[in-house]
């Protein structure tokens, strides 16, 4: 046993120290990777040679989202901490699905919750639970506010989100069993954050054509653009219609212990329910969502089954529920890995000055990336540096948009194929946009600079 995990951590370590060095995207077809890897048989084989396998064929076909040059879609820069704390948690099968079987463990969980509580400047009373991601976060978070506004499914319930929302958004709701004509899009200002007063005319329009309006999903660093929604405004808009408002912040919430970040977050602290990703921005392995709640005991409203019900063999942990938090009443799953230990584990180790000072690095390196690609006369910037992100396509010649963005497509590929760093494109309006996501702690400005010199190139078609 411990040969075999001194290999395997030996191999993490290798990959994390020879990053830089290598390619950034990697994609092996399947019939080739089938012919690499053979197929399982009866017979055993020895660790070592399977771990050779894994190492040649498998960990090597893979698109580092570690990568300090991966700048496509929200990178994923796990560290070694967080990444022992999963092992960890694994080594040691931690149940954290309630407190007979996993006290220690369920002090950690909330501990790192109230932190995270706070740092969005919940009141007192909030509360939450560590998830898969994203998608479940902002599931969680919709199934509270159908509970809580609406008492279960109701036909002529209406949830208002931007046409930047992420797409996680929709499929949360079409799993909760809302029809997409209960799901009103509302428009976007000049800057892509949700148009209030569009906002409040849509819910008037409702309410007169006999609708319930019951909820509104803001986004807190839209992953296109980072935009953030006005979240006050909406709060505001929310209280006076007695609706509930959940914040995606999977991705830019975590901004909010930096001091830039809470500003650009202003108002983050009235959501009811927030979805926040430590995968993300808290620079942790997958996987690790939250979902935090204003209000702890709207959760357990949500997701409370009695064990009388229908699990009585759960009854002497549900009697616990009195005195300690049970964690499977709070959300779907009832067994459930130890995920708030590699957060735990990180933010003890390095200080939480070391997680604001990196989120600073972020916003700041895309503020220094905007500036480049203006100083730069090849690019339009197309929304500027926010919460990390910024968009750019070249500038827009004789040859106009739909030029432009073939362009952008042909010099996506290219980079992806050259695998010095990769960047992904998105939308923005009419326009296909290059798109640079400048989380990773690591990430260097002249490494930006010399993939922009390269996009460049690849745009112009030489
Ligand atoms: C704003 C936003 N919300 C939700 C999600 C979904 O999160 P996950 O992929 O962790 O499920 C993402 C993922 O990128 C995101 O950027």
């Amino acid at each position: 046993m411990r040969a075999f995990g001194h290999r395997v951590v030996d191999m993490i370590v290798d990959h994390v120290e020879t990053l830089r060095d290598r390619k950034v995207s990697v994609q092996v077809p399947r019939a080739e990777l089938d012919a690499r890897l053979g197929s399982f048989t009866d017979a055993p084989a020895s660790p070592d040679a399977v771990l050779d396998l894994v190492e040649r064929d498998v960990l090597s076909a893979i698109t580092a989202v570690d990568h300090p040059r991966f700048y496509a879609f929200v990178p994923g820069p796990g560290g070694f901490v967080g990444a022992m704390g999963d092992a960890l948690a694994a080594g040691f099968n931690v149940f954290a699905g309630h407190w007979l079987a996993a006290s220690g463990p369920g002090a950690v969980e909330l501990q790192t919750i109230e932190f995270l509580c706070n740092a969005c400047g919940l009141p007192p009373g909030a509360g939450g639970l560590f998830v898969s991601g994203g998608s479940m976060a902002n599931l969680s978070g919709l199934a509270t506010a159908r509970t809580v506004k609406l008492g279960g499914p109701d036909a002529s319930a209406v949830v208002y989100l931007s046409d930047q929302a992420h797409s996680s958004i929709a499929k949360g709701l079409r799993v909760l069993g809302f029809a997409s004509s209960q799901v009103r899009e509302v428009a976007c200002d000049a800057n892509l954050r949700m148009d209030v007063a569009a906002l409040e005319r849509a819910i008037a329009e409702d309410r007169q054509g006999g609708r319930r309006p019951f909820c509104v999903v803001a986004s807190a660093g839209t992953t296109n653009t980072g935009a953030v929604d006005p979240l006050r405004a909406i709060a505001v808009s929310c209280r006076a219609h007695d609706l509930w408002m959940h914040v995606d912040g999977a991705y830019g919430a975590a901004a909010t212990l930096a001091d830039r970040g809470r500003a650009a977050l202003d108002g983050l602290d009235l959501a009811d329910s927030i979805a926040l990703d430590p995968h993300k921005w808290l620079f942790q392995p997958f996987e690790i969502g939250c979902v935090l709640v204003r209000d702890l005991r709207h959760l357990r409203q949500s997701f409370s089954v009695h064990p009388e019900d229908n699990a009585s063999y759960l009854a002497d942990v549900g009697r616990m529920a009195e005195r300690e938090v049970v964690f499977y009443e709070h959300g779907i799953q009832l067994t459930r890995a130890f995920r708030a230990l590699k957060l735990w584990m990180s933010l003890r180790i390095f200080g939480i000055a070391a997680f604001r000072a990196a989120i600073d690095r972020g916003i700041r390196l895309a503020e220094d990336t905007e500036h480049l690609l203006r100083a730069d006369g090849r690019w339009d910037v197309v929304t500027p540096a926010q919460l990390a992100v910024v968009t750019f396509a070249p500038r827009l010649g004789n040859a106009g948009v739909a030029a432009s963005n073939a362009r952008v497509e042909r010099a996506v590929e290219r980079l992806t194929a050259d695998g010095y760093a990769m960047v992904t494109s998105t939308q923005v309006r009419d326009r296909t946009v290059l798109r640079f996501c400048l989380i990773h702690p690591d990430a260097r400005i002249e490494e930006v600079r010399e993939t922009a010199n390269r996009l460049a190139t690849y745009c112009s078609g030489d």
